[in-house]
């Protein structure tokens, strides 16, 4: 049987990659291979791309950095060979792949960030990865200020260029995320990522057991 694919999706200082990881131990706790990986990245070709995408200190510095159209086909050819050689061979092998951030995030972001057409990310992504899409999707909302503050705490003022965006490129972001889960409740579990990481992932773990089952 083909593994399943869940994503965790949100905006930054939700807490994702540590409901990634507690995810992955609960599933590993049940005897399931867990493949754990992140995006942009989690293949070494992916994770090249990442680090020009995100470089604060690289070419956006001296105003060179890519426009919307060039940083969305960075991230789908980054995506394109995360699934190929990461995704794909494990969900075929019957493995779980938890993945921090995937395609709404480019939705999200260069869509409703940037305003690039939603339906121009999607054609990226058939042509990139034929349109591989998760099977659970678990948008972790959390107040504004209360993500700052956490991000504050991880990052200590050293955010990298997306993350650094104004915040109101954050708060469409986080309405068009919204959104596609509005669109999508089939795919979509949309959890609140406020008090003790164990608490949340409490949520985590009901919403994949009902929408993966
Ligand atoms: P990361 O350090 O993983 O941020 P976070 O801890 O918030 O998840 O950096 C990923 C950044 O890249 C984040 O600001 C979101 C952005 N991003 C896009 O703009 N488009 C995409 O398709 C993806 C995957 C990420």
């Amino acid at each position: 049987m083909p593994g399943k694919f869940v994503v965790f999706e949100g905006g930054e200082g939700v807490g994702k990659s540590t409901q990634s990881r507690l995810l992955a131990e609960a599933m590993r706790a049940r005897g399931l291979e867990v493949v754990t990986t992140r995006e942009p990245g989690g293949t070494p070709g992916a994770e090249a791309i990442r680090a020009m995408l995100l470089d604060k200190d690289g070419l956006a510095k001296d105003g060179l950095g890519w426009g919307a159209r060039a940083e969305a086909l960075l991230f789908a050819a980054a995506r394109a060979d995360h699934v190929e050689r990461l995704i794909r061979p494990a969900l075929a092998r019957g493995a779980w792949v938890v993945c921090d951030r995937y395609l709404d995030s480019s939705r999200a972001y260069q869509g409703g960030g940037s305003g690039l057409e939603d339906a121009d990310i999607l054609t990226l992504h058939r042509i990139g990865s034929a349109g591989l899409l998760p099977d659970c999707t678990v948008l972790l909302t959390l107040d504004p200020a209360e993500a700052a503050r956490r991000v504050e705490k991880r990052d200590a003022g050293a955010l990298d260029r997306i993350g650094g965006r104004a915040a109101d490129y954050h708060a469409r972001v986080a309405a068009a995320f919204r959104r596609f889960a509005e669109a999508e409740p089939e795919r979509f579990a949309v959890i609140a990522a406020n008090g003790a990481p164990e608490a949340v992932h409490v949520r985590v773990l009901a919403a994949v057991d009902s929408l993966c089952a």
